[in-house]
């Protein structure tokens, strides 16, 4: 059904058509997605100790404004995260702000935090409570003289009705927002969430997301600063601002931030590294081109407990998850697991 309509869908500028998918979902006229082998065994896992039906949730950005949750659990992801959401409102860049690049089944967006802000989608979601894990990924105004502040703002805006927080350190569409990346920032940050968390007397999960443009250094001394400061899970990766080489597509030249499958292989690497560090000690969601049960399984091997996926719902339609399922299902049943959480970091080769 969706190959059908996609060459529809893909005749429209890429952000109007997230507008209608945004509509569609909001007013149920989402194709009838069957959430096929619910609760199967072998998807089962845990997340902040919170049973998941899967480990595979829609990444940031898709949900900007906290308007679809509940239909985003219904089409089957096994957790749901929000944003990003700053303090107050903002339109982001001027459009056209996203491409999609055909060929490479890939997007390029340069969106820069557009959303409703902190006090309009706490109100959405303190109004319509989730049938799911919901993280609240969060970020700062362009314009704030206080990045740092703008965090505390949002943690204190969302701890008592988001399951986990992910801090955004990673978009390359906010000038700089990728400083936080310095070992020495991201630790003040970072000890700032954790006094504010004391303040507020909240055990609220923290989740950082990370670029995929960084190097073996910035590896171990980010490794070292989620470590002490008792970070639950790290994200990666983001979106790139590199990697632009192997394109095909006319619009790679675009300015912002490249997702989907050219970014697959540099996150799933990435993953791999930060996985020998930190072991089981810190928890990986893999992000980066996920869109079938063999990129999903090489995000585990890699060491990921859990994947989450944006562009590939764009190539792949809204029935992606059970797509997935059932494609992953063919390959852990072939190594006779009973769980896909048995082969977690399983891959020995870098
Ligand atoms: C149009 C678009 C908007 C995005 N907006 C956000 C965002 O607001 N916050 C964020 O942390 N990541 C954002 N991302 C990044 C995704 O969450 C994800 O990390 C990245 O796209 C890689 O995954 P993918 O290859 O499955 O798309 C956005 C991605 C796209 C394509």
């Amino acid at each position: 059904m969706f190959s059908n309509l996609r060459s529809l869908i893909f005749k429209l500028d890429p952000e109007t058509a997230h507008g209608l998918a945004i509509k569609s979902l909001k007013f149920n006229f989402a194709p009838n997605v069957l959430n096929k082998d619910k609760n199967d065994p072998l998807f089962q896992t845990k997340l902040f100790d919170k049973n998941l039906e899967n480990p595979i949730g829609i990444a940031a950005g898709f949900d900007k404004n906290a308007e679809v949750y509940n239909s985003l659990f219904k089409l089957g992801f096994g957790f749901v995260e929000v944003g990003t959401v700053t303090p107050f409102k903002q339109y982001g860049n001027p459009k056209p702000r996203v491409f999609r690049l055909v060929e490479d089944e890939a997007l390029i967006n340069r969106l820069g935090f557009n959303n409703l802000g902190a006090k309009n989608i706490f109100d959405r979601i303190s109004s319509n409570k989730q049938i799911g894990l919901l993280g609240v990924n969060i970020g700062p105004n362009k314009d704030t003289n206080d990045r740092l502040n703008d965090y505390i703002e949002c943690l204190k805006t969302f701890y008592k009705v988001a399951d986990y927080i992910t801090i955004n350190i990673s978009s390359p569409n906010t000038e700089d927002l990728r400083k936080f990346h310095n070992q020495k920032k991201l630790d003040e940050l970072l000890n700032a969430i954790n006094n504010e968390k004391n303040k507020l007397s909240s055990k609220i999960p923290i989740v950082v997301k990370v670029s995929p443009d960084i190097n073996e250094k910035e590896i171990t001394n980010i490794s070292d600063v989620l470590l002490s400061n008792n970070i639950e899970a790290i994200i990666i990766s983001n979106t790139s601002d590199s990697t632009r080489e192997n394109l095909s597509d006319i619009q790679g030249h675009q300015k912002g931030g490249l997702s989907g499958k050219p970014i697959e292989e540099k996150s799933t690497d990435l993953i791999n590294k930060f996985y020998r560090i930190l072991g089981d000690k810190i928890k990986i969601i893999g992000v980066g081109g996920v869109d079938s049960g063999i990129s999903a399984y090489k995000k585990f091997l890699a060491g990921a407990s859990y994947v989450q996926l944006y562009t590939g719902m764009v190539y792949r339609g809204p029935n992606i998850v059970n797509l997935i399922k059932k494609e992953l299902k063919e390959l852990l049943i072939k190594d006779g697991v009973k769980n896909f959480s048995e082969i977690i970091g399983k891959k020995t080769s870098s």
